[in-house]
């Protein structure tokens, strides 16, 4: 079977449930060693290096906090070591948080940056010098800062935002060295996050033309191609995998 990512050494923020998840699993299946990222979910972090090594493929898992600048640059680092380079970069770790703006604590507004937003910049900083022609960087954003149905999202929307623009300006910097960097903007995927059972599910599910919530296989899909070498000619794009929610 072609394997369009045969060679390629992954590193995904936040990679052992959800979205994450995903996208180390078809990465692997694709070819790429990959290595991830989780905080809090260690038992499913180990089940899926168990499965990808049962696969026939390389993983491997580790404990990183986003917000802790040394700890993110410091799995940059094990990811080189341990795969002897890094040629994709996926910025996915995220956290949300809807509350009505004047009830948000400064410290909050700290966090959501922390890990939304700064974490993509410093892992940016360390894995970029190292990535060489052909290297991908692929952030995930939100389609929420395009379109925002929620009351009380001002932080998130905000980081999300400011994502994109960091991914315009990044794909410039990093532009002469053949590295493309992208940002895909999920819109309602079922997750731990946002469940397609839960609170926003029925007021929102309406809205989006295809009707339904998105899988994080699907989202996993689009990092598959822009990492790929079909993709060669996509750089500082937003993508949104929405089925049609922000038309
Ligand atoms: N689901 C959606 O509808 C949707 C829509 C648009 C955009 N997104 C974006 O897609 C990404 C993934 O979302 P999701 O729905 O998969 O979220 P999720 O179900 O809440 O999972 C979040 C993931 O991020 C990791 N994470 C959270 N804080 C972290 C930190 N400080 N350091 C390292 N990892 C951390 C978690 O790791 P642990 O479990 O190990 O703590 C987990 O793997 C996020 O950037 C989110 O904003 C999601």
């Amino acid at each position: 079977m072609n394997k369009p990512l045969a060679g390629k050494k992954a590193l995904v923020t936040g990679g052992a449930r959800s979205i994450g998840a995903a996208i180390v699993k078809r990465l692997a299946a694709d070819g790429a060693s990959v290595a991830f990222t989780y905080v809090n979910a260690q038992s499913k972090a180990e089940e899926l290096v168990q499965e990808i090594k049962s696969a026939g493929g390389q993983a491997l898992a580790i404990r990183a906090d986003s917000a802790d600048v040394e700890a993110l640059k410091g799995a940059v680092e094990e990811t080189i070591q341990a795969f002897g380079g890094i040629d994709i970069l996926v910025n996915n770790a995220g956290i949300s948080m809807l509350k009505p703006y004047d009830q948000f604590a400064l410290e909050e507004f700290d966090q959501m940056i922390a890990i939304n937003l700064k974490a993509v910049f410093v892992a940016v900083q360390a894995a970029g010098p190292q990535m060489k022609q052909g290297g991908r960087v692929i952030n995930i954003g939100s389609i929420a800062a395009e379109s925002n149905p929620f009351l009380g999202n001002s932080l998130y929307v905000s980081t999300k935002a400011a994502v994109a623009g960091l991914t315009r300006a990044l794909a410039r910097d990093l532009a002469p060295q053949g590295v493309t960097v992208n940002n895909i903007q999920p819109g309602m995927i079922d997750t731990d996050m946002n469940p397609e059972n839960g609170p926003y599910a029925s007021a929102v599910q309406d809205a989006i033309p295809l009707g339904r919530y998105g899988k994080a296989s699907e989202v996993a899909s689009m990092v598959a191609y822009i990492a790929s070498p079909e993709a060669s000619y996509i750089t500082g794009a937003s993508l949104n995998v929405d089925g049609g929610g922000s038309v």
